[in-house]
């Protein structure tokens, strides 16, 4: 394993156990609202704080992005920054609904190069480094062999916090949903595609992620023989979190599909995130 995927595991897995003991008393956590719909609590904080000091105290010079904390250190002056969600599905977690993870990734001169997705609850490593590979635990994975839509199961996310791309959004599940096996929505992007990765969905698109909620995943996907792009097909899904992913057929079925439900709002987001 590359020594520095080596660090973001033992990091990850300290926030799952971290994550953990805590889902065992969900009735006393501090819990304060974001935003609208977006909750975060004080697992968030400690499982982040505690990603943050292994990978520093590995990586000293290493600048970082991470959700709870913003930014540490200036990426200019790094060749490397780690991306981090200490709690991607922190709504389910809050539920007791088992589906969340711990999303690291790093970037090296821009470019994704390592990547780790932890389910604590089931205990499933997913990892990848670039061109070596993607793995479940000690397993290889690679994206599913499917051709067909209508043999194909698809994952999503809705974009429930704004609100302004949901009628958008909506057009495109209409269109895809008579045209798929079936959709899933658990609410844990980074898990969503760490499932691409692993062949367990075929397909999978959303709007409005940040940075923290896909870059592991996008490496997970890439280096599972999978594609990702943003909805216009382009390269721009990092800056504008407007994900499509897949086996290189399905990812293809998509695009085509969601194509005709591009508002110029969509696309302005898109473009702006890329200027
Ligand atoms: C959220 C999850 C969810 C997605 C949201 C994300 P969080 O992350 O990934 O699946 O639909 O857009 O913000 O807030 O639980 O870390
Ligand atoms: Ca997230
Ligand atoms: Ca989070």
């Amino acid at each position: 394993m590359h020594p520095m995927l080596t660090i973001a595991v033992k990091a990850a897995r300290r926030a799952g156990s971290i994550i953990n003991q805590a889902s065992r008393n969900l009735d006393i956590l501090n819990v304060s609202r974001k935003s609208h719909s977006d909750f975060v609590s004080e697992v968030d904080g400690a499982a982040e704080e505690a990603i943050i000091k292994v990978l520093l105290d590995a990586y000293p010079t290493h600048s970082i992005l991470a959700e709870e904390s913003g930014n540490r250190g200036d990426p200019r002056k790094s060749d490397y920054q780690w991306i981090i969600d200490p709690l991607d599905g922190t709504t389910n977690f809050l539920h007791g609904f088992p589906k969340y993870a711990v999303s690291i990734a790093l970037l090296h001169r821009g470019i994704l190069s390592q990547a780790v997705v932890y389910d604590p609850v089931s205990n499933e490593l997913f990892t990848a480094s670039r061109g070596r590979g993607a793995y479940l635990n000690d397993q290889r994975i690679r994206v599913s062999k499917r051709a067909q839509l209508a043999d194909s199961l698809i994952g999503t996310g809705i974009p429930f916090r704004d609100l302004s791309f949901l009628e958008a959004y909506l057009g495109m599940f209409k269109d895809i949903i008579p045209k798929t096996a079936g959709i899933r929505r658990p609410g844990s992007a980074a898990l969503d595609l760490a499932y691409v990765a692993a062949g367990r969905y075929d397909g999978f698109w959303e709007i409005g992620l940040s940075p923290w909620d896909i870059a592991a995943g996008c490496l997970l996907i890439l280096e599972a023989g999978g594609m990702v792009s943003d909805l216009e097909g382009n390269e721009n899904y990092m800056k504008s979190g407007q994900v499509v992913a897949g086996n290189p057929k399905i990812f293809v079925q998509l695009l085509q599909i969601i194509a005709p439900h591009l508002t110029p709002q969509l696309i302005a987001a898109n473009k702006q995130s890329a200027s």
